[in-house]
């Protein structure tokens, strides 16, 4: 597990014209809340993450010279507005890299079930890069391909990579990238997540973002903490320490939330469900089972334990997740080309 060589291998040498990615999504253990460039998509703080193993993304590009405009297929559904306008506009960036004007067809059929609670912005957009990038025969250099993905989500930027990946905010385009992250064997951890409500969000991440950095006084602080909790992390990796990695990933993801609801007006994502699940997992604790929580924007829970214990876990917080789905998830493959027979 960790530092394992990249899955992603791309010909560098010229477009392909069509090609056909796969991606999973990430969660974050150290979390990015924050852009010191919008634009560019550079984040406040370093973050860190694990790859999953359920969910993938899977997307096809295929170059149409002859088409005045992007077509966008989401789950074999013609989509547009904003879900088609932010894949062209990624595609754009890609076309000026790679000097073409040429349109392109994108067929993108996601497996996360509607409304699982997993952000499907990182798998989707690192599954675009890949895929673009073969298409219009644009560096396929993993860095290269994390800087990309990042223009499309932050998030996605991690979704490169297989296991654990770090992402350096950097200054500037070329210094913000992930990167695999040194994991022990030893550490065989499960991710349950806990879906408690399935609706969709009332402030985007992104909005709720930038407004916890204008207005809350309490996000420095936790910028500031979020830096020494990433280096305590990283050891705790090294040394396959899965208490102390839940511990410091639930700190961090309390401490974001906090910053959250000290901003003006408060963001609050977490429901009265999904304080039921922490307390499970306080529960859970208290009966000597290793698990800890972190929360992203929204009220679902993820659930980080042995996997061994994941069943018990699992079990444990469907009791008090109020009919919601649970899944189970493991460190998962980081993004790849698919011949066209594996598709
Ligand atoms: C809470 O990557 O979805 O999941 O860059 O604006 O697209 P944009 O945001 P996004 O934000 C993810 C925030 C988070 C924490 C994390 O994944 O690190």
């Amino acid at each position: 597990m960790g530092a394992e060589p990249l899955t992603t291998t791309l010909p560098r040498e010229r477009a392909t014209g069509t090609a056909t990615a796969v991606a999973h999504p990430n969660i974050a253990l150290i979390k990015y809340w924050g852009k010191s460039d919008e634009t560019l998509f550079l984040p406040r703080t370093d973050s860190l993450s694990m790859t999953l193993d359920i969910f993938p993304t899977t997307t096809r590009v295929r170059l149409a010279p002859a088409a005045g405009e992007d077509t966008v297929v989401f789950n074999g559904e013609h989509a547009t507005g904003e879900p088609a306008h932010r894949i062209t506009a990624f595609l754009d960036l890609v076309r000026e890299r790679a000097g073409s004007t040429d349109r392109a067809v994108v067929d993108t059929v996601n497996t996360v079930p509607t409304g699982a609670g997993l952000a499907s912005s990182a798998s989707g957009f690192a599954a675009l890069a890949v895929a673009a990038s073969a298409a219009y025969g644009l560096d396929g250099d993993p860095r290269a391909l994390s800087r990309l993905a990042r223009r499309g989500s932050g998030s996605a930027s991690r979704s490169l990579f297989a296991d654990f990946a770090v992402w350096h905010a950097g200054t500037d385009d070329l210094s913000s990238y992930a990167e695999p992250v040194e994991a022990s064997a030893d550490l065989d951890p499960a991710l349950v997540v806990a879906v408690v409500n399935a609706g969709p969000k009332e402030v985007s991440s992104r909005t709720a973002m930038r407004r916890t950095m204008d207005t809350s006084p309490l996000y420095e602080p936790w910028a500031l903490s979020s830096a020494a909790d990433l280096s305590d992390m990283r050891a705790a990796l090294v040394r396959g320490d899965l208490a102390a990695v839940g511990e410091i990933a639930e700190r961090n993801a309390l401490g974001m939330h906090a910053t959250m609801l000290a901003a003006r007006p408060a963001v609050r994502y977490l429901s009265p469900a999904s304080l039921t699940v922490l307390d499970s997992v306080l529960e859970l604790r208290r009966a000597g089972v290793l698990a800890h929580v972190t929360m992203d924007a929204g009220p679902n829970v993820k659930v980080l334990c042995r996997r061994a214990d994941a069943d018990r876990v699992a079990a444990t917080v469907r009791a008090a997740a109020q009919g919601g789905a649970v899944h189970i998830a493991g460190p998962g493959p980081g993004a790849r080309l698919l011949i066209e027979d594996e598709r």
